[in-house]
């Protein structure tokens, strides 16, 4: 998979699907080549022109006027001798220089892929699924060293790649900015997807060309955030869902991120991408390492739908772990938005027996179980159960539910602590906060710091005494607010630049020990719905809450979008009353249920409010959904239509051995005379007869043909369904 040629100094990572190709240019530069199609067989003879460009110095120790690093494509480029492009990396020296003039120095080549110490990443099950490339970059006069990670699987269109800097000089450096990977475009006309929105509104799709300047997409808020998911494709303006020639990069992190994408004079094109710099310093001592979060990036010379299938299957594959992984999971009956914080034992057990009724599997009690909490202004840090608000208790609620052979699920929010709390009047120094100023609250709330280890320790343990005594299946793990006055009383002064990573490394140290500890407890993520949906914490709790809107319009650009990188079987999707409470927007049971089969499905309301009717419509949904599941949850998705483009969307799920599949149609509004609809579907085995709806029709027929959907369709937010299977 990866082939250094001593003649040209080239390193050729490839497999069937990719090729990446870096190269030892003059004066120990590494420069990148190509990252693309597989290119079976290359001459060793591509390297960048050289011309002398006006106003952009030599590179320094060269007396060669047509090297610049200003035009080089560089692999990982700083700043200060000549590249005034954005750089991957920003270090002090102890004389106050940022001069870091990064050489190549060694190189070799590992067998699978090594672990990232204290961050989630990719892994492998064998060593020879994957190889890594790990080049050490030097500096000859400070002796500071850069190593650069490359690996690549044998069956991934994708190439993942993190830094570590290590400090073997004899002082302390202060890293101001250190990104996972940068990678350079020569002269290409490229578009910019993106995945932006708010509470409620999350992963909505942008896209803009790329024009010259400097574009930066980023978090400051201490989460990967519903505002920028840590996500980017880079396309051709002639892409498609089925098209055309795409790359993906997804940071694998929960925290501040940021992405620099900027287009310079020459039409070059530069990503650069990693832990946010605003705000960030680090003092790493001498023998120290640092090693940064990995990004994982995808190529895809047929579209967008293939670059998202990689990304799904290595996920699902490689990123996710433990007992769910690969596992169908539960149907779910939540009651917050049934209840909200006025729930007893009696209303939670009537939800439970009408949900055991309609064949839902699992139930989870939401927020409002512990402390004083009676509303959101109390209590988060006291994980005590409150007394008398569920007569029988939680243990023995837990088990009465268990009994009924359903299983139990329960909400935590462990990062945060109110500010009327026992732990907040114990220890009012464990909230993130500057000494002498005041704290802004949100959702009447604090953060609490993290990064301490007895903070840690006192939250894992009042969870573990909840969790050793109740029998728990599936916890949901929320966080609901962002980081502000960030700063650690632990930490020193010029330390305070490093606690929002600190925060994270305690974070994800946390979550290892708890997922390690009760590994058959099932997590899923969430932040204000999607507020923290990213593939960090994808490899710690295998699912996370889409969004805290349930509309089932709202739902299609949110499911659609969150679908470009994370897996169908990571995104908890539920049937929610109406008029919806986030939106006020009635839709029908059909198309709420619809909507949400395209995720972890489950319902969110109160079951003992609906009609007999309703009653037999879930009933039915939820057989649908748990017969169909292992094509919901691990076929391969494939967006259809657009609802970024237009009224209608579009989507579909094709198992693996391409037997099945299941077509999903919505309309948003309706309009007189609409105009006929075809769809084609894609993905099926084109020499296959399938029966869809007792007609029979070839896969091609299908896919190329298409079929026209019901012109009869009236009113707004209908919906259709087919499912077809290979006769
Ligand atoms: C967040 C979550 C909701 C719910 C509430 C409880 O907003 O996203 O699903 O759990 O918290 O307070």
């Amino acid at each position: 998979m990866i082939h250094f040629d001593e003649q040209t100094q080239t390193f050729h990572l490839k497999n069937s699907k990719i090729s990446y190709l870096l190269a030892i240019e003059e004066n120990n530069y590494l420069a990148h080549l190509y990252f693309g199609k597989a290119i079976k067989h290359y001459s060793g003879g591509y390297q960048y022109p050289r011309t002398d460009r006006s106003f952009s110095p030599n590179a320094p120790t060269s007396t060669d006027r047509l090297l610049s690093l200003d035009t080089l494509p560089m692999e990982y480029p700083g700043h200060g001798f000549g590249d005034f492009r954005e750089p991957a990396y920003n270090i002090k020296l102890p004389n106050g220089s940022r001069i870091n003039d990064f050489r190549y120095d060694s190189h070799e080549i590992q067998q699978g892929k090594p672990k990232l110490e204290g961050l989630p990443a990719l892994y492998t099950e064998s060593e020879s699924e994957a190889e890594t490339l790990v080049i050490d970059l030097k500096d000859p006069i400070t002796g500071l060293k850069l190593k650069l990670f490359y690996s690549i699987y044998e069956e991934y269109a994708a190439v993942i790649r993190s830094v570590q800097l290590v400090n073997e000089t004899s002082e302390t450096v202060e890293i101001n900015q250190l990104a996972s990977q940068s990678l350079d475009f020569p002269n290409r006309k490229l578009e910019l997807i993106h995945l932006n929105g708010t509470w409620g509104r999350e992963r909505q799709l942008t896209r803009e060309e790329v024009q010259t300047g400097i574009k930066i997409l980023d978090s400051k808020r201490g989460s990967s955030s519903h505002q920028q998911n840590p996500f980017v494709a880079l396309v051709e303006p002639h892409t498609t869902e089925f098209q055309g020639e795409a790359y993906g990069f997804n940071l694998v992190y929960s925290g501040n991120h940021e992405t620099t994408i900027e287009k310079d004079p020459f039409d070059q094109t530069r990503l650069v991408m990693g832990i946010n710099s605003f705000n960030f310093s680090w003092q790493l001592e001498q023998d120290a390492r640092f090693q940064t979060p990995e990004v994982v990036m995808v190529y895809s010379d047929k579209g967008l739908n293939e670059l998202s299938h990689t990304y799904h299957d290595l996920y699902n594959q490689r990123l996710v772990r433990g007992k769910h992984r690969l596992q169908e999971r539960p149907t779910l009956i939540n009651n917050w938005e049934a209840t909200y914080f006025d729930f007893n034992e009696e209303k939670i057990m009537n939800i439970v027996d009408e949900a055991k009724k309609l064949g839902i599997e699992m139930f989870v009690l939401d927020d409002g179980w512990f402390g004083n909490r009676e509303d959101d202004y109390t209590s988060l840090g006291d994980w005590v159960e409150t007394e008398g608000k569920l007569a029988c208790g939680l243990e023995k609620l837990a088990k009465n539910i268990k009994n009924e052979g359903m299983k139990f699920g329960i909400w935590f929010e462990p990062e945060m602590i109110s500010k009327d709390s026992d732990l907040f009047r114990a220890h009012p120094d464990w909230a993130l906060g500057v000494p002498g100023h005041g704290r802004s609250l949100s959702r009447s709330q604090y953060v609490l710091d993290f990064s301490r280890e007895d903070v840690r320790d006192n939250i894992y343990q009042q969870m573990k005494a909840i969790f050793d005594r109740v029998p728990i299946d599936y916890v949901k793990w929320d966080m609901n607010r962002n980081m502000t006055e960030v700063y650690s009383v632990l930490l020193a002064a010029d330390q305070q630049g490093e606690v929002a990573h600190r925060y994270m490394l305690g974070f994800y140290e946390f979550l290892e020990k708890l997922t390690t500890e009760y590994p058959d407890i099932l997590f899923e993520s969430c932040s204000g719905g999607g507020g923290r949906f990213d593939a960090g914490l994808l490899y710690y709790m295998p699912q996370t809450w889409t969004s805290d809107n349930t509309d089932a319009v709202a739902r299609l650009k949110i499911q659609y979008g969150t679908s470009m990188v994370y897996p169908i079987s990571s995104m908890g999707a539920h049937v929610s009353a109406v008029p919806n409470h986030q939106t006020g927007r009635n839709t029908s049971l059909e198309t709420r249920g619809n909507a949400a089969m395209a995720g972890v499905f489950g319902y969110e309301l109160d079951l003992t409010q609906l009609t007999a009717e309703e009653k037999d419509e879930i009933r039915d949904q939820a057989k649908f959904y748990k017969k169909h599941r292992q094509l919901f949850q691990y076929g391969t998705f494939y967006r259809l239509e657009s609802p970024f483009e237009g009224n209608d969307t579009a989507w579909m799920f094709v198992s693996k051995d391409q037997s099945e599949a299941m077509v999903f149609y919505f309309r948003v509004l309706a309009e007189a005379a609409h105009p006929l609809v075809t769809l084609k579907l894609a993905g099926l085995d084109e020499e296959a007869i399938y029966c869809m709806d007792e007609r029979e029709m070839g896969g091609d027929e299908l896919m190329n043909l298409g079929f026209y959907m019901d012109s009869e369709l009236h009113g707004d937010y209908v919906t259709q369904r087919f499912y077809l299977q290979k006769v």
